[in-house]
């Protein structure tokens, strides 16, 4: 009993402490505006690369096996509806190569759900190409970031292989 009293004594004495430094909800996070109105948030200029697909220079990997950043330009490109995907019209397998592209890989023609290879088309699950493959802009980062991603070999600096690894380590 004696115990509890010093414990609940203590941390109303602790939360005096800290109550006084209160922080406000402005100086919370990067962008320094209050939480509950976004009006005053100011995006940087930014700009994706504008370069021509055929045109562009691939960004390296952020790790191995990580979805690819695009290079190229996206405009026009993004409208996915349920039968026309840009994406594919140089990324399909079946043309990648003729178009100067990376094809899909593997992963992207494989229903993981119920483990079976896709022989027609891509997944669903893949369809909507920038939920995970994103353009990119050139901004200073509001944090730095000193990670430095490990590849066990070479090839996998620039190719994806991560169905073929997918149960690593898994019995
Ligand atoms: C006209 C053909 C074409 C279209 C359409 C196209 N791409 Fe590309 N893509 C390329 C080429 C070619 C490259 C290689 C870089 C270059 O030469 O510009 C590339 C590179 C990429 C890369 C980088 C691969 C790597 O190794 O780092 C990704 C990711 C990518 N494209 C995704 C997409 C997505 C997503 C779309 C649809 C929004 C798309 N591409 C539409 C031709 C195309
Ligand atoms: C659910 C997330 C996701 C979606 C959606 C997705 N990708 Fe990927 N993509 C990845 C990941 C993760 C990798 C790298 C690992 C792997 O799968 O092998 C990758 C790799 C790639 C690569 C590099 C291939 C190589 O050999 O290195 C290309 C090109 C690519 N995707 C194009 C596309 C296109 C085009 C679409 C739409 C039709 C698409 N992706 C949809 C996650 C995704």
């Amino acid at each position: 009993m004696k115990m509890l009293k010093i414990a609940v004594l203590g941390s109303v004495l602790l939360s005096f402490a800290f109550g006084a430094k209160a922080i406000s909800d402005t100086e919370l996070g990067l962008r320094n505006v209050p939480l509950n109105n976004e009006e005053k948030v100011k995006l940087q200029d930014f700009k994706y690369g504008d370069k021509a697909p055929g045109e562009s220079k691939v960004f390296d990997r952020a790790y191995e096996n990580a979805p690819p950043m695009i290079p190229h330009d996206v405009e026009g490109l993004t409208d996915f509806t349920q039968n026309t995907n840009a994406c594919l019209d140089c990324h399909s397998p079946e043309v990648a190569k003729d178009m100067g592209a990376l094809p899909v890989p593997k992963s992207h023609r494989y229903d993981l759900r119920n483990a079976k290879a896709i022989t027609d088309g891509i997944s669903d699950s893949r369809w909507n190409c920038t939920q995970c493959h994103a353009p990119q802009a050139q901004l200073k980062p509001l944090v730095g970031n000193n990670f430095k991603p490990e590849y066990r070999n070479k090839k996998s600096k620039n190719n994806s292989n991560l169905l073929e690894v997918i149960n690593e380590g898994v019995k």
